[in-house]
Parts: structure tokens; sequence; C-alpha cells
């Protein structure tokens, strides 16, 4: 009935999360409200790194990309699961380091990192950096030598994989910004740099080809082009790279019609694409990094709002208006992206009309969605937004001077905050 498993109906007819009934967590906390399910997280964690198992023999590390959601609770809980990190900026990497999260299985990117930012994944002990570019890879050597280290990298690579998902989110083509491109030969000529660079260690090759992809074979061809890069590299250079990251970007349901594939069926697939490609080249399978973002925090979050408005246009649309908005869940008036709604307070009843949720921003554009299929809304009303567990609290702004919600874990029906609502005094904080 619901897009996500976690959620479900109690006797009194209100939705719940995780157990916990979201009427409740409204009037205790207050909406806009973002809200975890712990125990989703920590399955969604457990179903990657056992695949991992199953299908390479754990010879891997989950990476969760803590772009999709970061804070300080999310780092421990990734952390207490045994799994890794992928951070993009000083931020994420120091949420991380506040969070005691072991740093040597964090792996740091970004396309213009800055000498702060690396140098301070360096002094705290990051895993491994990913290389963009050859102005990074001769900065950080610099760097490297300057602070008596040699850090391991791997390098980004535009493996020229055309995967299908929205331009904005597409990454692996040669028309990225992200990476050296494959087709024209960056690739192999930033390698051998690499390669010969005293102050660093090359331990990986990298890739990731886009964000929301349904279709797995994008996630082998990828993986096939990337072994025979190592292939390539071994055989020209007499260097074995000895570790391969495929990055993130599995689809999640957002709407009833979606079907993704089991995460377990991506893993199994392309475990046996590195498995054959290895032994066709007759060398040792590599150890491999796995990056799932959204597919860890989408599907356990929700958003709550309350209703203020009700605008019936005859002949043309009605408009709910809630207490949120793009500062909030841009992701609409980004990317078009849709979801699920639910009046929480009437879960029980038919979704009978369809309607737009609009934001409570200065513009038409702000919407949380479209046509969404809801039961009778009026004010007062509690309306759950599902699947916006990832890169909606991520992605917040103060636009129109709002203050972020406070995000709350819940955990078989137990609930407790892990940021807090933003106040007037967050607002001002860093006015002069
Ligand atoms: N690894 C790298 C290098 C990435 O750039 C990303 C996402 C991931 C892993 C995680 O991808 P995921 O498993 O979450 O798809 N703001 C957009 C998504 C941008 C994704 C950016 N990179 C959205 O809201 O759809």
């Amino acid at each position: 009935m619901f897009v996500s498993d976690n959620l479900s109906v109690n006797e009194k007819g209100n939705l719940t999360i995780g157990g916990a009934d979201t009427v409740a967590l409204a009037e205790k906390y207050g909406t806009p409200l973002y809200v975890m399910d712990e125990q989703m997280i920590r399955s969604a964690l457990r179903r990657f790194h056992e695949s991992m198992e199953k299908f390479y023999g754990g010879k891997g590390l989950v990476c969760y990309a803590s772009k999709a959601f970061s804070c300080k609770e999310m780092c421990r809980i990734v952390a207490s699961e045994g799994d890794g990190l992928d951070a993009v900026s000083i931020g994420e990497l120091y949420t991380a380091v506040q969070a005691g999260f072991p740093m040597e299985k964090v792996g740091f990117h970004g396309n213009n990192k800055t000498n702060e930012e690396l140098r301070y994944a360096l002094e705290n002990g990051v895993g491994h950096i990913i290389v963009d570019n050859i102005s990074e890879l001769h900065r950080l050597e610099a760097l490297a030598e300057s602070m008596g280290k040699v850090p391991h990298i791997m390098l980004r690579i535009k493996p020229g994989i055309d995967a299908h998902t929205h331009q904005f989110i597409m990454t692996g083509q040669i028309d990225s910004k992200f990476g050296f491109a494959l087709e024209t030969g960056e690739a192999f000529e930033a390698i051998k740099e690499a390669v010969s660079c005293k102050n660093l260690k090359l331990v990986g090759l990298h890739c990731h080809i886009g964000s929301q992809i349904f279709d797995i074979d994008p996630f082998v061809a990828a993986a096939e082009v990337m072994i025979d890069l190592m292939a390539k590299v071994s055989r020209e250079l007499d260097y074995s790279i000895p570790g391969l990251n495929l990055g993130g970007g599995f689809g999640i349901k957002y709407l009833n019609e979606h079907d993704p594939q089991p995460f377990e069926k991506y893993l199994e697939r392309v475990s046996a694409a590195v498995k054959a490609k290895c032994d066709e080249y007759g060398f040792d399978q590599p150890y491999i990094y796995i990056e799932p973002g959204r597919s860890i925090a989408a599907p356990a979050g929700i958003t709550l709002y309350t209703v203020g408005a009700r605008k019936e246009i005859p002949g043309i649309r009605t408009y709910v208006s809630v207490d949120g908005g793009m500062a909030d869940s841009p992701r609409y008036i980004l990317y078009g992206s849709e979801y699920e709604a639910v009046i929480a307070n009437k879960a029980n009843e038919e979704r009978s009309e369809k309607v737009t949720i609009a934001g409570k921003c200065c513009e038409s554009g702000d919407l949380i969605g479209e046509n969404m299929l809801l039961q009778h809304a009026e004010p007062g009303d509690i309306i759950a937004v599902c699947a916006t567990g990832a890169y909606n609290y991520s992605m917040s702004s103060n636009y129109n001077r709002l203050q972020k919600p406070a995000v709350v874990f819940v955990n078989n029906g137990e609930s407790r905050i892990a940021v807090k609502r933003e106040t007037l005094e967050d607002i001002v904080r860093n006015d002069v």
C-alpha cells in the first residue's frame, strides 16, 4: 500500500514509520519535520554488505555516500555497521570526525578540493583520496611531500557509459566535470603520472556513472570497462592496481509504479562481471568499493508538514499549501522529482483527489509536487511525503530565511532528535 516497507497504519488510522505514530511525532517535534527510520537504514546497509560477502567473498567495502544525508548520528550508525563513508567536502569530513568515524574507512571526493580540504583529509587520516584532475594530483603530491605523508589515492575515471537518468545527475559520460576521460587517453596518461608520484600511492580507480539508475546493465558495462583499463595498466605499466571503486547510483522506489531491482541483484551481476573479466585477463580480483547514498537513506525517510490552506481553482487545480517547501524539499523544483504523499491523520482513507502541494516560499515553482494523489486535505492535516531521506535535508537551504527543520530518528517506535530545528537566533547567527 505504501511506497516504503517501513510505513504502516496504526489503530488510530495514523501513518506510522518504524513503528512510531507520525501524527504524534508532528505534535511532539513540530513541522516541517524530517523523520528517519534507523532500522531501515541499518537493513539497507546490511543488504549491501551481506551481498558483498555472498557474491564477492567479502573482498570489498560499502562506503555510504554521505552527501545523500549527513549528520553525526548517521555517521555513528554507518560506523556501527562496520561500513565506510564517502565524503565530498571538509564539512562532510568534519561531521565524520566529530562523530568518531574510523577515518581510514573514508574516501574523499570532489572535483575541486581546496588545499585546506586536502590538508584536513591528510591530518585526519582519511583512507584514500579520489583525485579528480591533474592539477589536484600535482597539488596533493606537493602537499603530501611537505607533510611527510604518502596518501593512498584513487583516480576518478569517466568510463564513457551512458546511464539513463536525469541529465543533471548523469556523470559517467565524456562531457562531465568529474574525472579523467577514458576515450581520449587522458585517463591512462593520468594513471602513468600518478604511478610515478613518489609521495602518492595509487591504490584504485573510481567511476560513478550517475544516480537513480534502474537498469543494472550500465553498472556492469562500467565495471567491465574499468577492468579493461586495469588490465592495460598492468600490461603496459607493469603496475597492478589493487582497488576498484564502482560508485553509487542505484535507483529506488519513489512512486508506487517504480520497480527497482533489488540491491542483491546488482551486486550479484557486477561481481560476476568483475570475476569473469579478471579470469579473462588472468589477474587477481580487485578489492571493490561501492558508494550507495540514496538507496540507504531515501526509503528510510519521510518529511512531515502541516497543511495551512487549501485553494481550489475551478477547472484548473487545487493547491494545498504546507509549512515547508523548496527550502527543505528542493528536488521538485530542481529535477521535477516526484513523490508519493499521504495524509498522516487520514492514512486509512482512500486517496481520492489529485492536488498540487505547494510550499510557502515566494515563488510559483515552489511545489512539493503536482498531480499528487491524496486523501481529502484540509487545514490542520499532517502530510507525509515519502522516501525523502536522501538529498532533501542535505540539500536544504534557508531561502526566505526559513529555519531548517529538525531531524528525528525513530527506532522500533521510539524517537529521538538527531538534528535540532534551527532557531531564529540561528538565522542571524553569522550576520554582523
Ligand atoms: N559516489 C559519487 C562519486 C557520487 O557523486 C554520488 C552521488 C554517489 C556516490 C551516490 O549516489 P547515489 O547512490 O546517492 O545515487 N542531488 C541529486 C543526486 C546527486 C548525486 C550526486 N552524486 C538528487 O537529488 O537526485
